[in-house]
């Protein structure tokens, strides 16, 4: 059975450093991985160091013009299509495949466009043992419905209490969706030895798990500030053991 785990939370909490360091640790017990940046600002590829050209975003804007042209190639669904584009636009490392999902709909609506690719990912999916996804800032890829069938949530925080607030919401709000993860988690990140215990108080009073504490960390900072991938980073990196932590406990 595939196990799909989504990263979420808000704006700048750490969720793409939490996914490449979640990847790393899972790539070393599973090559059958599948990674889904699904932020539109995306910034995972650079992360993985796994440059990608096209994404679902390219594919279904192409899709929209060949149909208002009457140019679609006949003799073949528009399903079967896009999955055969889909297929072309995988990135297949060493360690993982990464598929872009790109610029979210525009103007106009793309609804059954978009219908038919989620059914297309979920499909594609079920192919992987494990899948990752990276999500935007916020709640939208819940009511986008990008996220409906993760099973562990696992939302990323600060010590603020806007960062908890956005974790409640998701639940809340998935809760109200009918969307069930199996598992929701908090990690708090960039926490010191003062602020941990607020948030874990925070945390407690809005109903939420923190499975972990993962501390401000300057080589992390240095691999950002440098542009390099930090997936290459030490794994005697602290923030990184958390993470294969988790990985050993609670994912696999
Ligand atoms: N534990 C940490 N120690 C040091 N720097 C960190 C840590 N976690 C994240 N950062 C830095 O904080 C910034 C935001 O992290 P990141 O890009 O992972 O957040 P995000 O939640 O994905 O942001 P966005 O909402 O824009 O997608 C980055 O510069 C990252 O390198
Ligand atoms: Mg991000």
């Amino acid at each position: 059975m595939t196990k799909i785990i989504a990263i979420s939370g808000k704006g700048g909490t750490g969720k793409t450093m939490f996914s490449t360091l979640l990847v790393k640790a899972l790539s070393k017990k599973t090559r059958n991985l599948l990674v889904i940046d699904a932020d539109p600002d995306s910034n995972l590829p650079e992360t993985l160091g796994i440059p990608v050209e096209k994404t679902i975003g390219d594919i279904r804007e192409e899709l929209k013009k060949l149909t208002s042209e009457n140019k679609v190639p006949t003799g073949i669904s528009k399903q079967e299509y896009l999955l055969g584009k889909i297929y072309e636009i995988i990135v297949e490392s060493e360690n993982f495949d990464l598929l872009v999902m790109g610029r979210p709909e525009g103007s106009g609506c793309y609804c059954s466009i978009n219908n038919w690719l989620r059914q297309i990912i979920d499909g594609l999916a079920k192919a992987y043992d494990y899948v990752v996804i990276d999500t935007e800032a916020g709640l939208e890829h819940l009511s986008r419905r990008t996220t409906q069938n993760v099973d562990t949530m696992i939302v990323v925080t600060d010590a603020s209490k806007r960062g908890l607030g956005t974790a409640k919401r998701i639940k809340k709000l998935a809760e109200d969706l009918d969307i069930k993860f199996k598992d929701i988690f908090v990690v708090a990140n960039k926490v010191d030895d003062k602020t941990k215990d607020i948030v874990e108080k925070n945390a407690q009073e809005l109903g939420l798990n923190v499975i972990a504490k993962l501390p401000y960390n300057k080589e992390i900072s240095k691999y950002d500030m440098l542009g390099l991938p930090l997936f290459n980073i030490d794994e005697d990196n602290e923030v990184y053991r958390k993470v294969e932590n988790i990985v050993n406990s609670l994912i696999l």
